[in-house]
């Protein structure tokens, strides 16, 4: 018996894709972490950018211009509340998480040596790794592996030995991808400042289950994508803080970054648009703004507890299949559970899952050292939302039970 404070059935009802059918069963859809589902406010709030105020930004003197610059600029400072930042202009907009990250990346290129180092976790999306190799080609410095445990959990005094004065950056996941693992981020920003190293954190897979707050932390850069929060694919921030964001170069030039240009030389837009150049994913940021309300209106202590249950039951109920394996056990977890059968290849019952109109994602979730390190190709992953339920959890079963018989 699951209790929760939600009325999940009236939820579900915010979720139109949710009443599809899938190979003529209903959707399960269990492939959150790639993407969550879309709720109608955050549709209607769409259709009503297009239908009513659809026009560029910071521009026009005309009414349309200012009204979707008021939105824009609206969605930002709802952001920055939502996440506790000090400043509106300390929130970027970028396609991403993985824009945002090579922002960072890029910028750093001026300010590392030969030598200097970049400690990254064992437990990282691609997006979270390739920038910084590229990083350290450009400069010389080096990318060091910070190791996790079978459990799939960050080793905090192993880091605590890897820093020294030659760290100039931390970067790590707030929550794992692959394995759900919840990491201790505010140890590894405290020790990591300790030898003035910045830090970036990613929050994509965290900021669907978990409300920060970045003047608490104290984190140098945090990284948020709207479709992971109910928003639009396409969208994300940047949290940078003030002091690092001044000191930090454009990403990209071009129009909206420049205080004043000539041919002889740029002069550079104050924050926020310093770094956003170019129009942006004005509908986006919109609809992101409309995403966190939606999220708040439910209350991110609700969503917690409600998918802790969800993920104990699953969990359980997965484990009672022999030859089922779980990667990523740590006792701090969000509702991710990678997992796989004995003898049976992940794509396999991944596609005879989807067969039942079960939505899952098999692979390597892009985080194959995660895999290389487990020694499997890849798993299948089930990841949670808010608005799944117990009986899709028994569906799942069901499904891994019926392929594990056609497969086995
Ligand atoms: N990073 C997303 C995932 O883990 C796409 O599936």
């Amino acid at each position: 018996m699951i209790t929760t404070n939600l009325d999940i059935e009236t939820i579900r009802e915010d979720f139109p894709i949710l009443k599809r059918k899938v190979n003529g069963y209903p959707l399960v859809y269990l492939d959150n972490a790639a993407t969550s589902q879309t709720p109608k406010q955050v549709i209607n709030t769409i259709v009503d950018y297009y239908s009513r105020y659809n026009a560029n930004i910071h521009r026009g003197v005309h009414s349309l211009s200012q009204e979707a610059t008021d939105a824009y600029e609206n969605a930002r400072r709802k952001i920055q509340n939502h996440i506790n930042a000090a400043q509106p202009y300390e929130i970027i907009f970028t396609s991403g998480t993985t824009d945002s990250i090579n922002l960072v990346a890029n910028g750093f290129t001026s300010f590392l040596k030969k030598g200097d180092e970049i400690l990254v976790s064992a437990m990282e999306h691609h997006s979270n790794i390739v920038p910084w190799q590229m990083l350290c080609e450009r400069t010389g410095a080096i990318l060091k592996v910070i190791p996790m445990n079978h459990e799939g959990e960050f080793l905090i005094e192993d880091y605590a030995k890897m820093l020294s004065k030659n760290t100039k950056l931390v970067v790590c996941n707030h929550v794992s991808n692959a394995l759900g693992t919840i990491n201790p981020i505010e140890q590894i920003i405290a020790l990591a400042h300790e030898v003035n190293a910045a830090v970036l954190i990613d929050g994509a897979q965290a900021a669907p289950h978990i409300k920060i707050d970045i003047q608490e932390l104290n984190v140098d850069f945090y990284t948020v994508s709207a479709h992971k929060i109910c928003g639009p694919t396409g969208v994300g921030i940047l949290y940078g803080k003030e002091e690092w964001m001044t000191k930090l170069p454009p990403y990209q030039g071009g129009g909206e970054m420049i205080a004043e240009v000539t041919f002889e030389k740029t002069t550079y837009a104050d924050l926020p648009h310093k770094f956003e150049a170019g129009t942006p994913n004005i509908c986006g940021g919109i609809a992101f703004g409309a995403a966190i309300d939606y999220m708040n209106s439910l209350g991110y202590d609700a969503i917690a507890s409600y998918e802790k249950e969800l993920l104990e039951y699953a969990t359980e109920r997965l484990l009672s299949i022999t030859g089922l394996k779980i990667y990523g056990t740590s006792q701090h977890k969000t509702s991710v559970i990678s997992f796989n059968v004995e003898g049976i290849h992940p794509y396999d019952i991944g596609t005879i899952l989807d067969k039942l109109g079960i939505a899952v994602r098999t692979g390597h979730h892009c985080a194959q050292p995660v895999m290389d390190y487990f020694n499997i190709p890849g798993t299948i992953r089930a990841s949670f939302s808010f608005y799944n339920t117990k009986d899709e959890v028994d569906n799942l079963v069901a499904g891994v039970e019926k392929a594990k018989k056609m497969l086995g």
